[in-house]
């Protein structure tokens, strides 16, 4: 049993506005669905990154600040597939840049799966893979002199409220040296018609999402959540930028969760929070790299203006 998922679902639904962290979404079947989510038509972030990493690979690799001739490292945190970072890695190898690719993730079968992929469609590129939370492995990368580019992409700093973002990017700006560069994939501030589609798309694959952190619940710590006696509800604040998802009870109900045995009361309408989705501008951004030593470069933007990838340096 994972005593810290028990935790913090104790934690999360023993609070006066109760919560659910959105960390455990990624469950076996919960990775397959993020899949789907980003395949979706209403899910334009995958699309307009993946834009910007064809069409404009030689604009990223010009303001990384790169040279063909300076050995340095490409980190990515949390890699996943790789099918964005691929195109700026198929350049790099034909315009003959000296570099290696350390991609990051905690799930060392996600890496394997990663790595084998590479060693397949870019056989003269050399992968290390590095298993672990992002700041121990950034922290052990430290000592290496080498110059680094750390790419954190798809607007995963979104699911973070901002004072974990703030934090997030401070450990980061002290793991690495002076001209380092990060490229920060982030969805941009947009009207709600565009952005509350992607959280809430036609097909129910967004709910079935959201809803499979109460079946996780169920067969993890023993709970009986009748998942139909819950709804997925996505709201859209456009003047603060901020998406954000919750379950909702369809009725006043006591749910067991076997593990804590402990019994939950929810009230007919309650909302449970599960994720925050912060979209993003150079305002909101500037605020979040504040006190850090982190500065913004440049941004570069997919067709339609919906996403941007920051160029930030450390200074
Ligand atoms: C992983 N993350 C950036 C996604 C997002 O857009 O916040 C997770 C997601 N949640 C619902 N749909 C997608």
């Amino acid at each position: 049993m994972n005593t810290k998922f028990k935790n913090d679902i104790n934690e999360g639904l023993s609070k006066l506005s109760k919560t659910l962290p959105s960390k455990y979404f990624y469950d076996k079947i919960g990775d397959a669905l993020f899949v789907k989510i980003m395949n979706l038509p209403e899910y334009y972030l995958t699309k307009a990154e993946f834009d910007i990493f064809k069409n404009q690979t030689k604009n990223i690799i010009s303001s990384l600040g790169i040279k063909p001739d300076t050995y340095f490292e490409l980190i990515e945190l949390g890699a996943g597939d790789g099918t964005k970072t691929k195109e700026l890695l198929k350049v790099l190898l034909s315009e003959n840049f000296k570099f290696e690719y350390l991609p990051i993730d905690i799930s060392i079968n996600a890496l394997n799966n990663l790595e084998a992929n590479l060693n397949n469609e870019l056989p003269d590129l050399k992968v290390t893979k590095k298993q672990g939370d992002y700041f121990s492995v950034l922290d052990s990368l430290k000592t290496s002199k080498h110059p680094k580019v750390v790419l954190f992409l798809g607007s995963n700093i979104g699911n973070m409220e901002d004072e974990r973002a703030k934090n997030f990017t401070l450990s980061l700006s002290k793991s690495l040296n002076t001209n380092d560069r990060i490229l920060l994939g982030v969805d941009l501030i947009k009207s709600k018609d565009i952005v509350l589609p992607a959280y809430n798309d036609k097909t129910g694959v967004t709910k079935t999402f959201n809803l499979n952190l109460l079946n996780r619940i169920n067969k993890e710590l023993d709970a009986n959540f009748s998942i139909e006696d819950f709804s997925h509800q996505p709201e859209y604040i456009e003047k603060e930028g901020i998406a954000r998802s919750y379950i909702v009870s369809n009725k006043d109900q006591d749910v067991f969760i076997g593990a804590l045995n402990k019994t939950f009361h929810f009230k007919k309408a309650e909302k449970i929070h599960t994720e925050i989705s912060r979209k993003y501008n150079d305002t909101v951004l500037n605020s979040i790299l504040e006190n850090s030593q982190l500065k913004i470069v440049t941004k570069l933007l997919d067709s339609k203006a919906y996403f941007a990838d920051y160029i930030i340096i450390k200074t």
